[in-house]
């Protein structure tokens, strides 16, 4: 009765998450099995920053009654960012549930696991922590490739964007002990993995007090830089506010620093930063993209936007576009708003943009950034890049993908290649999703 099978929804730090909770249990002799039929405990991870992604776990659980009715001994439990915002009334509504744990209360889950098996009850775990980390906690690599890993090196978020449900889901801010972020790259650097990714909700702005003072981020980035020049290091997410130049220096001098920075803009419109708590406007915003191109002309920026938030004009929305125009980004991630309880929106602001108008906005955006990404992949054909190869194109066996340091996918012959290796890789053409290469010989 100890197979566990996990299935994880959301941010990367959820999958971060998975391979701690999958490590804890493994600890205590439980074994992951890849086939749902053969789970006694099934453990869904999940997200709550919209309503929908709520919705598809909600779904997700009426599929799994099927399962249950199959075999009457598997258990169901909830962990992650909705476990949190809705505890043990989870329970009530979805009766095929029988535990739910909150992101700081993963170590509990051993106790909890066996105390629903054995007294046939149903448990919840959901309290916060201020210092939770989880850092002596090695990660089993989930569904790794062997190649890229993420380290997570902080959690909590206490920024309170007025839209955003995490500060509560996920509790206070606090960074990890910084041995113990180098320790776990260099383990993994040892094991082979040629990228990893330093996560966190605003890693601008780690921070770790020690005797000789302290370590921000971009010290951390530099010492995980440091381990190996084979090693590729990645980060996200960027707050804009905190951004520093420091950060961009660092990024500069270190070849294997990937050049690409998430900084979400969320909006750009100075009323609606102000009224979503931001804590930077649009003059602020482009001075950090200026200060990115600055430090690294050949830097990808990519960002995350809401469209139809509280309030917002149709003149605001234009304002949006016309930060989409002027920053050019190379991926975006675009939504609609999404009121959710308990957020200083919820509270103080009216969801007074009309769904079919949220939609009509979210798709002049959408329409907009691609055709911002294919005219900027197009002034890619012709250049050479260090791409590291991830694995087999799903389109083809007998080609190849990989990503360059901006993290572009460029998808090449395979010839005598393997996944793991750095090749160098002309672009040939592009999609507005993908570039397209051909190995360069020398
Ligand atoms: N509605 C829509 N999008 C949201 N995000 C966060 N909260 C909401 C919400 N209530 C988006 C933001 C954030 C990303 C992770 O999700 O753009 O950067
Ligand atoms: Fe990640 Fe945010 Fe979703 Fe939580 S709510 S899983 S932190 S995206």
């Amino acid at each position: 009765m100890k197979n566990i099978y996990i299935e994880t929804y959301g941010c990367q730090m959820n999958f971060a998450d998975s391979e701690i909770v999958a490590s804890l249990l493994k600890k205590e002799g439980y074994e992951l099995v890849t086939e749902i039929a053969e789970a006694d405990y099934v453990l869904i991870n999940t997200c709550a920053i919209r309503d929908n992604a709520e919705q598809r776990i909600r779904k997700r659980l009426r599929e799994l009654r099927a399962q249950q009715a199959r075999h009457s001994q598997m258990r169901i439990g909830i962990l992650g960012c909705m476990a949190e915002r809705l505890q043990s009334q989870l329970m009530v509504e979805e009766e095929n549930v029988s535990f739910v744990v909150g992101p700081d209360a993963y170590r509990r889950l051993p106790e909890i696991l066996a105390r629903v098996r054995q007294l046939g009850v149903k448990a919840a775990e959901t309290e916060l922590s201020t210092t939770e980390t989880y850092d002596d906690i090695e990660p089993v690599r989930l569904g790794s490739n062997g190649i890229s890993a993420y380290i997570s090196i902080m959690r909590g978020c206490q920024n309170y964007c007025a839209y955003c449900v995490v500060p509560y889901t996920r509790g206070r801010e606090r960074s990890r002990d910084p041995e113990t972020i180098v320790a776990e790259a260099r383990s993994l650097c040892e094991q082979g993995y040629k990228e990893v990714t330093l996560l966190g909700q605003n890693v601008n702005s780690y921070r770790w007090k020690c005797d000789g003072g302290e370590v921000g981020f971009a010290e951390l980035m530099e010492r995980v830089a440091e381990i190996s020049p084979t090693m590729r290091v990645r980060f996200a997410t960027s707050h804009p506010k905190d951004l520093s130049d420091r950060l961009l220096e660092v990024m500069s001098r270190h070849d294997n620093i990937c050049k690409c920075i998430h900084l979400p803009v969320q909006s750009g419109s100075d009323r609606m930063l102000k009224l979503m708590n931001r804590h930077y406007d649009s003059a602020w915003y482009l001075d950090r993209i200026a200060a990115i191109r600055r430090y690294m002309p050949d830097c990808s920026i990519t960002t995350d936007v809401i469209a139809g938030f509280c309030t917002e004009t149709e003149e605001e929305h234009r304002m949006t576009l016309e930060m989409f125009s002027k920053v050019r980004y190379d991926y975006a991630y675009m939504f609609k708003f999404s009121m959710r309880p308990n957020t200083y929106a919820e509270k103080h602001l009216k969801d007074d943009v009309p769904d079919e108008v949220k939609t009509r906005r979210l798709e002049e955006i959408i329409a907009l950034q691609g055709q911002i990404a294919l005219e900027n992949n197009r002034r890619e054909v012709g250049k050479v890049y260090e791409v590291l190869v991830e694995g087999e194109s799903h389109r083809s066996k007998e080609r190849l993908f990989g990503r360059n340091s901006q993290n572009k996918v460029i998808v090449f012959d395979r010839h005598e290649v393997q996944p793991g290796m750095y090749v160098r890789v002309r672009v040939v053409d592009c999609t507005a999703a993908t570039l397209l290469g051909e190995l360069c010989t020398q």
